[in-house]
């Protein structure tokens, strides 16, 4: 037995027991006379103490050997601390060693294995072992843990089977590029590994599975940022017979059910607004609601003055910000920079300042009387004491430039709190994007969405307008999941298919089995994949995904750890076919 106890349960309460604990060295403190050692393991920190009085040399002497990070056995009995630790659970006692082991020395570690730590991202990354070690990541695993084992208790109690689909597939067009895998057996050939089981959920709908979830890992080859990872987590989920409605709301339920258990927040019903709302309202599909700070737009009480800049611009649109006329000329300035960097892409910003005795200043005085500025406060619905700041361009673009001033707006005013959440339904989204590069129309969510049947004849004459049954779930400014009543037809499945630019026989080629399968009794169907990674670190109060993957990758998609990805040998290049054409 290499223990009787872990090394967060002892109390006052054990006080007298023999224990035998066993764990890692967090620390020791030698007085000379007496030595302490903080032993860790997951559970907690106990302290060991060994002292002249009470312990025999020899034991003392090896004690002083002991290093950061050995692995040791130790037995002996729980005593009373002189002084107490009120911040550690096991606090008011410590163990008086009678006898320990080492059972593993260890190098020094190459950071501190402390909350706060010293060691940079790209060494703890490249020590990711050591980085679980400590409590922040530890107790972000553990989360992860507990968030899961939540989603399966709420699922399965509605009826949903778990059930397991193949990595090793054919492409499924999620938007990004696949990895691929070289088939040994089959010279030349490759396997897709799965951007999402998207058809796959769909034959398990074909195959009468009527409710069905995985907790699954999806691969996608895209640029990464904080909340993407090349190798990602889905809670992937269909359903049959089926309308948006019934999708909405048990995964409204599941997302309630889990701020519920995993944080105590009881939420009431999740507001829902139109894709066009949300472009309009926050110039962004996912918006964050926890704070105001909504869209007016100016054209109106604008364009009818000399300003050129806003009369030839397609939208004039604008934001109030709280409190924002305290800043100084110079701060106004800065942020005038903020918008203008390429990341951003303003030309400008126009402003104006909400006094707190009702008039107005702004940077266009010239041009706009208080009368005009007063319909610009009433518009984007400003305040004495705030700030108006406009930008104005072409449509989409300054939709976008405003969104992300309002995002670093409210992030410096303290406006975004981790511990506030507020989820969202974003539904009607349109079927089709039009893609500048390859200047044609692509699926918004994927092929297999369902046009709104009210919708269909604009397919001819603004393709672009036609709105699909497909739905995001946004918490605190970030898509959470994303999904669709799904296309269960052949005919349309085809229609949809020559729509996005596959010949037939492209279609037939990719996807004829799911057209075949369609043609089998296909029953109505629709489903959601929430993104499991993102959700959790949301839940744990961060937008970075990294902290709640055990052995996530680096921005160039590289595991730093374990040197991947990596060559091959000439031997293994031979065996799968491959050569590689190096110059
Ligand atoms: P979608 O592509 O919207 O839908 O993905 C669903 C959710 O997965 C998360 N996500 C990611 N998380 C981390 N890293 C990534 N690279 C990454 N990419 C996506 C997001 C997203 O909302 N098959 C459809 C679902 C359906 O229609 O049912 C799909 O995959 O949180």
């Amino acid at each position: 037995m290499y223990r009787s106890h872990n090394c967060g349960v002892l109390r006052a309460s054990d006080i007298d027991k023999k224990v035998t604990l066993a764990g890692w060295v967090q620390k020791s403190r030698d007085k000379g006379f007496i030595i302490w050692v903080d032993l860790r393991d997951r559970y907690g920190v106990t302290q060991l103490v060994f002292d002249e009085e009470r312990t025999s040399k020899a034991l003392l002497e090896q004690a002083r050997e002991l290093g950061r990070e050995f692995v040791i056995q130790v037995t002996g009995t729980v005593v009373e601390r002189d002084s107490k630790n009120p911040n550690m659970d096991t606090g008011d006692i410590e163990i008086l060693v009678s006898e320990f082991t080492i059972l593993n020395a260890a190098l020094t570690p190459p950071f501190t294995i402390e909350d706060t730590t010293d060691g940079g991202e790209d060494i703890r990354m490249k020590y990711r072992y050591l980085d679980i070690r400590r409590n922040p990541v530890k107790n972000s695993l553990i989360f992860r843990h507990q968030v899961g084992m939540q989603v399966r208790n709420y699922l399965s109690t509605e009826g949903f089977i778990e059930v397991e689909t193949p990595y090793l597939i054919k492409s499924t067009p999620e938007g990004a590029r696949d990895f691929v895998v070289p088939s040994r057996m089959n010279e030349g050939q490759f396997y897709a590994l799965p951007q999402s089981p998207q058809t796959f959920k769909q034959l398990l709908m074909v195959g009468g599975m009527d409710k069905y979830f995985q907790i699954v890992k999806c691969f996608r080859d895209e640029d990464l940022r904080a909340d993407r990872q090349p190798e990602f987590t889905q809670i992937d989920c269909e359903m049959a017979f089926v309308e948006q409605e019934d999708i909405l709301n048990i995964f409204e339920g599941l997302t309630r059910h889990l701020l519920q258990e995993v944080k105590n927040v009881t939420l009431g019903d999740f507001p829902r607004i139109t894709y066009a709302e949300a472009m309009q309202k926050y110039g962004n599909d996912k918006p964050d609601i926890r704070f105001g700070m909504e869209f007016g737009e100016l054209n109106a009480v604008t364009q009818h003055k000399e300003f050129k800049v806003f009369n030839s611009a397609e939208l004039v649109v604008g934001i109030a910000v709280p409190g924002g006329n305290a800043y100084t000329r110079k701060e106004i300035d800065k942020l005038i920079d903020w918008v203008r960097r390429p990341q951003v892409g303003a030309l400008g910003m126009v402003y104006a300042r909400c006094n707190d005795d009702g008039s107005y200043k702004s940077s266009v005085d010239k041009f706009y009387d208080q009368e005009d500025l007063a319909k610009w406060a009433e518009v984007t619905g400003a305040k004495p004491g705030d700030l108006i700041c406009v930008l104005s361009g072409d449509t989409l673009k300054v939709r976008t430039q405003l969104s992300a001033l309002r995002m670093e707006l409210a992030e410096r005013l303290g406006l975004r709190n981790p511990e506030e959440f507020a989820p969202l339904w974003v539904v009607d989204f349109p079927l089709l994007e039009w893609d500048e590069e390859t200047e044609r129309y692509h699926a918004m969510h994927h092929p297999f969405t369902s046009p709104k049947p009210e919708d269909l004849p604009l397919l001819e004459t603004k393709p672009g307008e036609v709105r699909a049954n497909a739905y995001d779930l946004v918490l605190n400014g970030n898509e959470i999941g994303g999904g669709s009543i799904r296309i269960h037809d052949k005919e349309t499945q085809a229609l949809m298919f020559d729509y996005l630019g596959f010949t037939p026989e492209e279609a037939r080629e990719q996807f004829g089995f799911l057209m075949d399968a369609f043609q089998y009794g296909a029953p109505p169907h629709g489903g959601i994949a929430f993104g499991f990674d993102r959700l959790v670190a949301i839940l744990g109060g961060q937008e970075t995904i990294r902290d709640f993957i055990a052995f996530p990758k680096n921005n160039s998609g590289r595991d730093v750890m374990i040197d991947a990805p990596a060559d091959l040998d000439t031997a293994q290049l031979k065996e799968l076919s491959l050569k590689l054409d190096r110059q």
